[in-house]
């Protein structure tokens, strides 16, 4: 695997692919890799000549007393991981390089950040989308890979490729669960022993959903309520987010769930901000908690 430390020297390599007439896949990623970023480089592998990732921990994401300072920053073990699953070029660029003191360029979203996570991480999106779009400017990808797990991270960069012409398709590929549910994340090492018990309830949550929502409840509102209270219920010192039924595009509130609508949640298990979301209609899976 090449690993290119600049964005010039990453835009050489991707600009000699190019000429080669090859295809680049890519999936940009903060490092600390799991199974979930693992399934974006097998999906890229499947589609491209050629596979990029990067591993950037973007301050510019990253609220004044959110976790930058502590992410976990695992760069050995994430090398071999991404080696072994056919990753030919990572791309691992320094803050300093990516924003120079005199930095001031940003792209912001209009509507999409007012919602979801947006709510509860002003500059979020912002930080994100500029990130994303810098780091397409020196892979140049063909396609770029994207996880449901941050479903309003992926809708917003679909948006920002079609509002700003980019030349990238983005692909959004599945939440690569643990065995008992928990969607896999970076910030699950946080948990201690009793919170990754309690952390199961996002999961939990999202069945007792889609169990009612297959009895015939649509209301949105009422799902809504016995979700809160499911949640208060199960792990009373949970600090809720947002528990939310939106549409898929716009991520506004629905009244009515139906097929296509997305929960989504964020919730604070201790220290720990965990999100998790469903389309409704798409599978989930069931019965395979411990
Ligand atoms: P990070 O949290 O490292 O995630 C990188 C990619 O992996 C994202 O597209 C995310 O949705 C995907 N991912 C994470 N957990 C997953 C899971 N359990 N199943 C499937 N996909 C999963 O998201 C970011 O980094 C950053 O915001 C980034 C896009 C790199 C910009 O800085």
């Amino acid at each position: 695997m090449k690993i290119a430390e600049t964005p010039q020297a990453m835009r050489d390599l991707a600009e000699e692919l190019r000429r080669q007439g090859k295809s680049i896949g890519f999936a940009p990623t903060m490092g600390a890799l799991h199974e979930g970023h693992i399934s974006l480089i097998h999906a890229a592998c499947a589609e491209n000549d050629v596979v990029a990732a990067s591993i950037f921990v973007n301050p510019t994401q990253f609220g004044p007393n959110e976790d930058y300072s502590r992410y976990p920053r695992t760069f050995g073990a994430d090398c071999s991981l991404l080696e072994t699953a056919g990753c030919d070029i990572l791309y691992y660029p320094e803050a300093s390089v990516m924003y120079p003191g005199d930095y001031e360029t940003w792209v912001s979203l209009e509507k999409l950040p007012d919602h979801l996570c947006g709510l509860f991480r002003p500059g979020h999106f912002r930080g994100v989308a500029t990130v994303v779009l810098k780091l397409f400017q020196a892979v140049m990808p063909h396609r770029a890979y994207f996880g449901q797990k941050d479903y309003q991270q992926a809708v917003v960069i679909r948006r920002m490729v079609r509002d700003l012409n980019l030349f990238t398709d983005v692909r959004v590929c599945p939440i690569v669960r643990e065995k008992d549910g928990l969607a896999k994340s970076s910030r699950n090492r946080y948990l201690s022993p009793v919170e990754r018990e309690q952390a199961l309830v996002l999961y939990r949550t999202i069945r007792l959903a889609i169990d009612r929502i297959t009895r015939g409840e649509r209301n949105a509102e009422k799902l809504l309520e016995e979700m809160r209270h499911f949640i208060s219920r199960g792990v009373p010192d949970a600090k809720i987010d947002y528990v939310s039924i939106v549409h898929p595009d716009s991520l506004e509130d629905v009244p009515v769930a139906e097929d296509g609508s997305v929960i989504a949640l964020a919730l604070w298990i201790g220290n720990t901000r965990l999100i998790d979301n469903h389309i409704l209609g798409a599978d989930f899976p069931y019965g395979e908690e411990k």
